[in-house]
């Protein structure tokens, strides 16, 4: 049973022994922004805090269950099956050595989009299918791949909230605007709920002064919170998936890995969570 996050927009605490589970989309259609290293990265830091965590690959690329060392080219069951109503998503789950369980991705999802786009009620897939299981979770963090095609319509629509990574560059902020035109239309079509956290400032290098300048250029052109502290540039990031793993194992004490674990806790602050265990 997937119990309601939100009421009227207005975050409801859970009554003593029943559980809310918060839905996460981290989208923004530009590639390489680190979508997929935040959704790692913090859910082994909410993992940390003792919260149970799933995450969903809903990119063809299929970078997070690689990263977190699963084989997709080895699945029998992925998100694509699930997607397609062809198993419950119970059957494709994995666990995966970082403590987080994962409904992986295939290249196949490709043919997801495909197949999706013909059906009635294709937006709420996802939904539908994440209903049967996250009562078993805390948190469920969803991957999106860099478009705004059916499957990112899927995540927002399952999702209670989305984070936005952002590269701090010249011209990153220019698909944000469309990405929150995408969100209003979610809101108005199929998912009246959807909430925006923020803005994740990602690969940031605190050594330039232009950095900062495109922080402070998206604070002002967009009504959206961005979040503290932006997420350090560092090459222990690139070495973590290598070993199918997050930063906050392979890197533990780094500037990135303790990034990541302020932004879990000040996500279980926001949301109005207070149930470390
Ligand atoms: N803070 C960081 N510092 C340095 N490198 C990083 C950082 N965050 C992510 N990276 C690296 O940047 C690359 C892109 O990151 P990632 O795959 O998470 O982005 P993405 O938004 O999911 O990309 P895509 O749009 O292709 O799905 C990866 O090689 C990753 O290891
Ligand atoms: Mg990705």
């Amino acid at each position: 049973m997937l119990t309601q996050g939100t009421i009227g927009g207005v975050r409801v605490q859970p009554a003593e022994g029943t559980t809310v589970t918060i839905t996460l989309a981290v989208a923004n259609q530009k590639g390489g922004v680190a979508k997929t290293t935040t959704v790692a990265s913090l859910g082994a830091a909410l993992t940390e805090l003792g919260y149970k965590v799933l995450l969903v690959d809903l990119d063809p690329q299929a970078c997070l269950t690689f990263s977190l060392g699963i084989d997709p080219d080895a699945l029998e069951l992925s998100v694509h099956d699930v997607l397609l109503g062809r198993v419950p998503a119970a059957m494709a789950l994995q666990q995966t050595d970082d403590g987080v369980t994962l409904l992986p991705a295939a290249i196949d999802l490709t043919g997801s989009e495909a197949r999706l786009v013909t059906r009635v009620g294709r937006e709420f897939a996802l939904r539908d299918a994440l209903a049967e299981i996250s009562a078993d979770f805390d948190w469920v963090l969803l991957d999106c791949s860099p478009s705004l095609g059916i499957l990112t319509l899927n995540a927002l629509t399952a999702a209670d909230t989305v984070l936005v990574p952002l590269q701090c560059e010249t011209l990153s902020h220019r698909g944000v605007g469309q990405l929150l035109e995408t969100i209003d239309e979610v809101r108005k079509r199929t998912n009246q709920e959807l909430d925006v956290v923020g803005i994740l400032p990602t690969l940031f290098d605190g050594r330039t002064t232009h950095a900062r300048a495109v922080l402070a250029d998206v604070a002002i052109r967009y009504s959206v919170p961005v979040l503290e502290p932006p997420v350090p540039k560092s090459v222990r990031f690139a070495e973590a998936p290598a070993v199918g793993r997050s930063i906050l194992t392979t890197a533990p004490t780094s500037r990135g890995a303790e990034a990541y674990r302020v932004h879990a806790r000040q996500l279980v602050a926001s949301m109005g969570r207070s149930r470390g265990r």
